[in-house]
């Protein structure tokens, strides 16, 4: 199963996003509240994908508007990054969470290799209308569905990469001859998420603006 049936041929993001709304491309749509799909304008200059939608993200229809969204905004306000100039997406579009042992509480599941693999057909028509400067690829999850599965966070983090040659199917995210990205380039950071659950927070916070950073040069220059 994958959500390429899903896809319409040929659509703007609103279409896809409409589309996307009846995606059953995998198990995860069963439990999810709503498929939330992406935030910004298509001619944003940097784009960033993250896991999958938290549960007030999941609520609310919205990526990033929970907990590690907030923190995510003041990152890259920090990184000097202009948030009217990002995009923001998921690698997988439906939030996968267990039940909390005998309470209401939902907690977070990783999405795995199989969950990945049928969203990524959004994920790939997006980028058949973005055209970004700079791809920032955010935890080990967006990290694997970007650049592959041997991508590691840890030793790749803050590293510009050539985009799309850097993808996993760089085919994949090619654009055609009118809408070519020029010298397009890529990186991983770490997750939103793990600043919150790092033991040294401000050390945590501080890499990832500086990654963020990293992005914000490659655009200056
Ligand atoms: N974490 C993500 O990866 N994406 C969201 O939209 C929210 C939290
Ligand atoms: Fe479709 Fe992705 Fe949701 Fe699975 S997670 S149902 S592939 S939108």
């Amino acid at each position: 199963m994958s959500a390429a049936e899903f896809v319409p041929a040929t659509a703007d993001l609103d279409g896809l996003r409409k589309a996307a709304a009846n995606c059953r491309g995998c198990h995860l749509h069963e439990n999810a509240t709503q498929t939330v799909f992406s935030k910004g304008a298509v001619s944003a200059r940097v784009v960033l994908v993250g896991e999958q939608p938290g549960d007030v993200e999941d609520r609310r229809g919205e990526p990033f508007v929970g907990p590690a969204g907030k923190l995510l905004d003041r990152a890259i306000a920090d990184a000097g990054l202009d948030p009217a100039q990002t995009y923001t997406t998921n690698a997988v579009k439906h939030f996968k969470f267990r039940p909390a042992p005998g309470g209401k509480r939902r907690i977070h599941a990783t999405p795995d290799a199989v969950e990945i693999g049928a969203c990524r057909p959004w994920l790939v028509a997006e980028f058949a209308l973005l055209d970004p400067e700079v791809v920032v690829a955010l935890g080990a999850t967006a990290g694997k569905a970007l650049f592959g599965p041997s991508f590691r966070v840890t030793k790749s983090r803050g590293v510009l990469l050539p985009w799309p040659a850097s993808a996993a199917r760089p085919e994949e995210f090619e654009r055609d001859e009118d809408g070519t990205t020029g010298a397009a380039v890529a990186l991983g950071t770490i997750h939103p998420s793990a600043v919150l659950r790092a033991d040294d927070r401000d050390a945590a916070y501080a890499g990832l603006v500086a990654d963020l950073t990293v992005a914000a040069k490659a655009l200056a220059g």
